[in-house]
């Protein structure tokens, strides 16, 4: 027992609560940055939660410059450009406001400012990770949906068109100086980007808690995220005003990030392709692969599924563990089916002759290797077909 010896940390310091977002000037000022840079996306751009932020900045005499640009899935160029906004700009940090995309691409803002390559050069695969030699300009996280925990995490994924995929940039430097957790930023998310972002941060939480790695403090965090998102992810989707629901939505979406330091699984290197070809929401591609992998690593996972469903409420334990397993499959099921989540992937474009390829992106994708139960080509092929 305990014969080999790991270690695990974690820092970010989170204000949290309604209005919190009026936090800003302070939070900068805590940190030491008099010029940021505000990086979002068009969407949020025009809403009023936006205008509201900037005025609380130059209500404090702050004076910004905005970059509004940010794709749903986004792009290299986005980076370029915003980086040499700010370096022109002459700007000293960086405030990420919007979904996991604009938060992304505010990470990559500060490296690319310091960086006269290429992102690419700083791929975490290709051995990047070491020229990412911060501290860069600090960043602050401002999530306006409760999914990717983005604001605590510590890498940044952005899609090169030249190079054909996504580029992943990992370091311990990426991590904001401050998330803003503000429900009241995000009551204006629609039903559909409500769950399918909810049941991103839920697989977060699931995938972490299965994966193979000794963390049990990522432990710990998953299993109350899960047990949050089972609380409130239903109660946030029918009405997108219910704070309390919000709140904790928001919350267990950072701990689902949290978590998730320790690694994920097979659902999301299925999900990742999805996204790529078909354009699939992140969120929405884990919610239609989860039940299948779960099945799949039934055996493996059985004491952590057996769990899962005690966190529904079943309690059942004169039942053997495998039987709960089991039922924990039916219970997300139904959950992803009551949160209105058409299932299939045949329902959203996703054509049954592409499978064979997207089972070779996705095995070429790393998450499934810490998948408690390990898989082939084959079997994610497999998982594939019965997701489709
Ligand atoms: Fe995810």
């Amino acid at each position: 027992m305990f014969d080999e010896i790991t270690t695990f940390s974690f820092p970010t310091r989170i204000v949290f609560g309604s209005g919190a977002v009026r936090r800003l000037p302070a939070c900068l000022k805590e940190i030491g940055v008099k010029k940021p840079m505000v990086v979002t996306d068009p969407g949020l751009r025009a809403a009023p939660a936006f205008a509201a932020m900037i005025s609380t900045l130059e209500g404090a005499g702050i004076l910004s410059e905005v970059f509004d640009g940010v794709h749903g899935n986004p792009t290299e160029e986005d980076v370029t450009i915003s980086a040499a906004m700010y370096r022109q700009a002459g700007c000293a940090g960086v405030i990420g406001i919007g979904g996991g995309s604009a938060i992304d691409v505010a990470k990559a803002v500060v490296v690319m400012a310091r960086h006269d390559g290429r992102l690419a050069d700083l791929e975490a695969q290709a051995g990047g990770m070491d020229r990412m030699n911060g501290p860069y300009d600090p960043i602050i996280a401002i999530p306006t949906t409760a999914g990717t925990g983005s604001e605590v995490g510590r890498s940044s994924v952005i899609t090169s068109h030249e190079l054909g995929r996504k580029i992943i940039i990992f370091s311990p430097w990426l991590m904001p100086k401050r998330a803003i957790l503000d429900p009241e930023l995000t009551v204006s998310l629609p039903p559909f980007l409500t769950a399918a972002t909810g049941m991103d941060a839920f697989t977060h939480c699931l995938e972490s808690l299965t994966c193979p790695v000794y963390h049990p403090l990522c432990d710990a965090i998953a299993i109350h995220g899960l047990e949050l998102i089972i609380l409130y992810l239903g109660r946030a989707t029918r009405d997108g005003r219910d704070i309390e629901a919000r709140g904790n939505m928001l919350v267990a979406a950072s701990m689902g990030a949290i978590a998730f330091q320790k690694d994920l699984g097979a659902t999301h290197s299925l999900a990742h392709p999805l996204s790529t070809e078909f354009g699939l929401h992140h969120g929405l591609a884990n919610a239609l692969c989860l039940p299948a992998v779960m099945r799949f690593n039934l055996d493996a996972a059985a004491p952590h599924y057996a769990r899962l469903a005690r966190l529904y409420g079943d309690d059942d334990s004169n039942e053997p563990e495998n039987r709960r397993a089991a039922e924990a499959v039916k219970m997300v099921e139904a959950m992803i089916e009551r949160l209105g989540i058409n299932r299939g992937l045949r329902n959203h474009g996703v054509p049954q002759e592409s499978l064979e390829a997207l089972a070779e992106s996705a095995f070429a994708d790393s998450c499934h290797k810490t998948n408690i139960r390990p898989c082939t080509q084959d079997d994610l092929l497999r998982l594939y077909r019965e997701s489709w």
